[in-house]
């Protein structure tokens, strides 16, 4: 239906769970940017969870317990160079792929994500 949100169309509440769950994974093994994860695996996983869920939209839930998302200032503290940003969406590609969803559909969702990651790029990569 037209009308559904990608957060629907994906399957809820168990595919953001799935998404989350092994994107996290994944991040925390990755070479390049495991280092900037301070905060336990489960908090971070948690918070991502709802603010996804309502990215997709669904539910409002990061807003409701976090306040205003403000994600680009929220990463200030966290120095984010453009092959972080690369690093990052290779494994949300990877996490989108484990679903099971249409190739569309997984597509779909995985384009929400490079304009948001680039956005969060605040220092310049070493050379
Ligand atoms: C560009 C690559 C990115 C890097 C390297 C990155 C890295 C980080 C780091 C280091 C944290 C803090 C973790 C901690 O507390 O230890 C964080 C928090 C977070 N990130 Fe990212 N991030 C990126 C992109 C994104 C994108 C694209 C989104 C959303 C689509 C996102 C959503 C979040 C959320 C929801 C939090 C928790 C914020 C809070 O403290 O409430 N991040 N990220």
């Amino acid at each position: 239906m037209e009308t559904e949100t990608l957060y629907e169309r994906i399957g809820g509440d168990s595919a953001v769970r799935k998404l989350t769950d092994r994107f996290y994974d994944l991040v925390f093994e990755h070479e390049l940017i495991a280092r900037l994860f301070k905060t336990d695996k489960e908090t971070i996983r948690e918070k991502q969870r709802l603010f996804l869920t309502q990215f997709l939209g669904g539910p409002q839930l990061y807003s409701e317990i976090h306040g205003h998302p403000m994600m680009r200032a929220r990463h200030m503290p966290h120095p984010i160079t453009e092959d972080d940003a690369v690093a990052w969406l290779q494994c949300m590609a990877q996490a989108v792929g484990s679903l099971d969803l249409d190739p569309e559909l997984k597509d779909e969702l995985f384009n929400r994500f490079p304009r948001t990651a680039f956005f969060m790029v605040n220092c310049e990569t070493d050379v």
